[in-house]
């Protein structure tokens, strides 16, 4: 698969290389070129760089690897991303990370869909810390799971077939909606590690799901 990371951070770059490891074509980029240059030269891997409108130009998926809030930027930065599949990783969580911004009614996947509307967008790896993709998708030993919710069938199968080439179990979610489950999924992952004391390699997963 074709696939376009907007971003140089934690996520990106882990993500970036187990993709590139299990074959896929991976193009890493920033807001500043420069940097997306020497990530990915520092990644190796045949990770190439570019601007996020020229990334996205030539996947058939796109990883928003930066903050929920940046979202509507790059996305208009890459000229809205019609067609593609738009993997949302973000977690809307606020400054002090002890909570998530919105909820309940919505979700930081359904606000990214309402921007671009004409993309199919799927919620996926927001439940995975970056260490774990460090780690070949294993937390505490044993394989991570990825949940991948999004109203598009045929791009929520992709992403579970993208998220299962690099070692994770995949498991669907169902609908775009019930990102409004696996973000404060997340934030509870990151209240274990960070708050209680966990540490960072551990993941969700859910027992007797196949
Ligand atoms: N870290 C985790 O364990 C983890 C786990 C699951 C999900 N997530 C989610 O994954 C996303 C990325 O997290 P991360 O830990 O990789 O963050 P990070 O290491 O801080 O990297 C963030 C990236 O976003 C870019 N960025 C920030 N603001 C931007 C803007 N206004 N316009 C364009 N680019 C912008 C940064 O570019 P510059 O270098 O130019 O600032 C950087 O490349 C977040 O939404 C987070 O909630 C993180």
């Amino acid at each position: 698969m074709n696939i376009a990371i907007f971003g140089t951070g934690n996520m990106a770059s882990g993500l970036a290389t187990l993709f590139a490891k299990a074959g896929h074509t991976i193009t890493i980029a920033s807001r500043d070129q420069d940097k997306a240059r020497t990530v990915a030269a520092e990644l190796g891997n045949n990770i190439a760089s570019g601007s996020f409108a020229d990334a996205a130009a030539a996947a058939e998926a796109v990883v928003l690897a930066v903050p929920y809030d940046a979202a509507a930027d790059v996305i208009a930065a890459a000229g809205g991303l019609a067609g593609k599949t738009v993997i949302d990783i973000t977690n809307p969580m606020t400054a002090d990370f002890s909570g998530l911004s919105l909820g309940f009614t919505t979700s930081a996947a359904e606000e990214i869909q309402k921007i671009a509307p004409a993309a199919k967008v799927v919620k996926a790896f927001n439940t995975i810390f970056a260490s774990v993709l460090q780690n070949d998708a294993k937390a505490g030993g044993q394989t991570a799971t990825v949940f991948v919710a999004g109203d598009d069938a045929e791009a929520r199968k992709s992403v579970v077939a993208l998220a299962e080439s690099a070692g994770f179990k995949g498991v669907e979610t169902g609908g775009l909606a019930s990102s409004r489950y696996l973000e404060p999924v997340a934030a509870l992952n990151i209240a274990l590690g960070y708050g209680l004391g966990y540490g960072t390699d551990i993941a969700p997963t859910w027992q007797g799901v196949a």
